[in-house]
């Protein structure tokens, strides 16, 4: 855990950097080295919404999907962003929930929250948090959060049911969890590809198998389990990412062909019992 945790700060932290220097930040999630465009974060937001947020916010984007795009937000709300970067999700989610609603990014890398905050000035936004913590300790209380989003973090974690416990904890009762993220087609991926410390910090090697997804969802108690591919990343796209990680064994490469995809992942906090309702509306319970 510890070591991931430094291999990720390390990581982000340089990436973070990079796009306060005014280049790309892409050296997250597919990206090997910082040396530029990769599969995973490219093209994931369409011009209407690149064109609400600051240039620099956009530069800064390490994500695996676009989760405001797909989640369901209304004025008013809280939504929580775990692992907030550069902030582009917490600023678009800002803008859906309005000045009646509020969007709090959670980070645990300084670099970050210091780009997010700037990011946040440009664009102008007050109703915006930006918080230090891990996201497997959330520092916010119970049933205090309408949405939680993420984008290409969880995959990240050592302790995902820790998580998803905590996720669990802080959403309000019939809260919604809508979040992006690399997932696994399949139990056997090569150990290679999961024993590569370049390849966790990547999104890749920590992302977690479809079916292990929805059990963990389902054993904390969320209810409506989804999984939805949105991007499945074919061997000819991800090669010179996996060689730069030291994979080069065409076997190996093979069996990842088609296994990775990123994919939105919903889930839903299950509302306050009806029956704890009924009961407390007539004597049933005294
Ligand atoms: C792949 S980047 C994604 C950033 C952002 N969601 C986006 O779409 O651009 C991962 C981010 O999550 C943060 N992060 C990773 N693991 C974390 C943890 N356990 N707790 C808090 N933040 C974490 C990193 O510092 C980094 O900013």
């Amino acid at each position: 855990m510890e070591a991931i945790r430094t291999a990720v700060q390390e990581k982000y932290g340089e990436a973070a950097r990079r796009a306060r220097s005014g280049s790309s930040a892409t050296c997250g999630c597919g990206a090997s080295g910082c040396c530029g465009p990769d599969p995973i974060t490219s093209n994931l937001y369409d011009d209407a919404q690149a064109g609400t947020v600051p240039a620099e916010a956009l530069l800064a984007s390490l994500g695996c999907g676009n989760p405001t795009a797909l989640a369901e937000l209304n004025a008013g709300e809280t939504v929580l962003d775990l692992g907030s970067g550069g902030g582009i999700d917490v600023l678009l989610s800002a803008r859906r929930v309005g000045p009646t609603g509020k969007a709090i990014g959670l980070d645990m890398t300084d670099e970050m929250l210091a780009l997010a905050r700037e990011n946040q000035q440009k664009a102008g936004v007050t109703n915006v948090e930006f918080v230090k913590g891990e996201i497997e300790q959330i520092p916010l209380p119970d049933n205090s959060v309408d949405v939680i989003i993420s984008n290409c973090v969880i995959n990240l974690s050592g302790d995902k049911d820790r998580v998803i416990a905590e996720a669990f904890r802080v959403l309000k009762p019939g809260g919604r969890f809508a979040v992006s993220d690399v997932v696994v087609k399949g139990h056997d991926v090569p150990a290679d590809v999961r024993r590569s410390m370049e390849l966790w910090v990547g999104c890749v090697a920590g992302a977690l198998e479809e079916d292990s997804y929805r059990d963990k969802l389902a054993r904390a108690g969320f209810e409506a389990v989804d999984v939805e591919p949105t991007r499945v990343y074919r061997i000819a796209e991800a090669k010179q990412f996996l060689e730069n990680a030291g994979i080069t064994d065409e076997i190996v490469l093979a069996q990842i062909d088609g296994r990775f995809m990123s994919a939105f992942v919903r889930a839903r906090k299950p509302a306050a019992p009806e029956i704890a309702k009924a009961c407390c509306a007539t004597t049933c319970c005294a």
